[in-house]
């Protein structure tokens, strides 16, 4: 049978120590940010003193003793990664006035800085462009000349590997790893190191609009492609700072184990909700991909004729032979699950249909596809 479990866990992610070393396959992550102030009390729950240097309007001091905190999952997640396993972290820099100094408090580089030293290889980054239009973006002063300051309208996505690149050795390993390709058009696309979406996009809906602002939830998107280029099915994937659950939702849609952790028990009940009723979404997001797919081979058979190589789940063209095999778990059942293996925790199994080429969308049958 195919299928995949999810643990929320409601804990604090500096201790991990219930996790067993190299039994995670990928991260995917959003900390809470340094020195921006919807997470200070945040902060200051970790560091007593943290509140103190904000209230002397020390920013560095603050800005370093935030990072000392996060630094302890960082060590953690070094820990439970397999060799070969990527880290991907979603993190802006922040600005800000502290008293009469107005500053840039570079998280991304900070957060290097510490994995570097753990034996991370560092990957080229995304920069995850969030363009606002509004004339009253600008900062400083204004129009006279020397003190205005240029707006932050982007955040990173920094992306680390733990050692040497992960080996696909054995049959099944090789088969897995083909099963779980992607497109040729989604390769030219996801490996650009600048994304940017349009707000209110179909899969942003997934969750709750106020509920993303009031988290600092990342769009379904960021960490669904991110499982897809770097995890193939059944992989475990960790999210520390899981918040809604964007990335335990993303990895359920993907066919890919999951564990969460969340200090915050109040968005517990919000995630598991989350998980429980996404069977239609997930499946509707899966018959769109194949869908686009098919609407980008009819442009590129007007361009340039037919491609040479046909998905033997699909049956349709691709562009290369690395797609021959490509195919997408439909889901049949999501449930709760109560053989739990941690304290407070809630664990998830998704069942999916064994065969790939069941798509589960009366919108997009095989034969209104091809
Ligand atoms: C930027 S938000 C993550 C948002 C998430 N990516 C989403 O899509 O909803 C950071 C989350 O980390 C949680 N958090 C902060 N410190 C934590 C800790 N020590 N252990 C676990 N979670 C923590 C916060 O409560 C917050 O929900």
């Amino acid at each position: 049978m195919v299928e995949t479990y999810h643990r929320i866990i409601h804990r604090d992610s500096r201790d991990l120590s219930f996790i067993e070393s190299g039994s995670v396959d990928l991260i995917v992550t959003s900390p809470p940010y340094p020195m921006i102030e919807m997470w200070d009390e945040t902060f200051a729950e970790l560091n007593p003193a943290i509140k103190h240097a904000i209230a002397e309007e020390d920013g560095y001091k603050a800005f370093e003793l935030m990072h000392l905190e996060l630094d302890k999952v960082w060590s953690e997640l070094c820990r439970v990664l397999r060799s070969g396993g990527i880290v991907c972290i979603n993190i802006g820099d922040a600005t800000r006035s502290l008293g009469k100094r107005f500053r840039l408090y570079p998280n991304g580089a900070r957060i290097l800085s510490k994995l570097v030293p753990l034996k991370f290889d560092v990957l080229p980054k995304i920069l995850w462009r969030k363009s606002t239009n509004s004339p009253t973006k600008f900062m400083g002063s204004g129009m006279l000349p020397a003190g205005a300051y240029v707006t932050l309208e982007h955040e990173y996505i920094l992306i680390l590997r733990k050692g040497e690149k992960r080996p696909f050795l054995s049959d099944t390993e090789k088969r897995i790893r083909h099963e779980s390709s992607y497109f040729w058009e989604e390769r030219n696309k996801w490996f650009s190191d600048m994304w940017e979406w349009d707000v209110g996009s179909a899969y942003q809906k997934m969750t709750q609009e106020n509920l993303r602002d009031r988290s600092g939830a990342f769009p379904f998107e960021l960490p669904y492609r991110l499982i897809n280029m770097y995890s193939v099915k059944w992989d475990c994937v960790l999210d520390p700072f899981l918040g809604t659950g964007t990335t335990s939702l993303a990895a359920l849609s993907s066919c890919r184990n999951s564990i969460g952790i969340e200090i915050d028990e109040g968005f517990s009940s919000i995630i598991t909700e989350l998980l429980c009723s996404c069977l239609e979404q997930a499946n509707s997001f899966i018959s769109e991909r194949l869908a686009q797919h098919t609407r980008f081979i009819e442009q590129y058979e007007l361009k340039k004729g037919k491609p040479k190589y046909i998905n033997k789940t699909y049956g349709f063209p691709v562009i290369t032979n690395q797609e021959l095999k490509l195919g997408f778990h439909s889901i049949r059942s999501i449930e709760l699950d109560d053989s739990h293996d941690f304290n407070n925790t809630n664990k998830i199994r998704a069942v999916y249909y064994d065969d790939p080429s069941v798509i589960c969308n009366p919108q997009y049958t095989q034969k209104d596809l091809f």
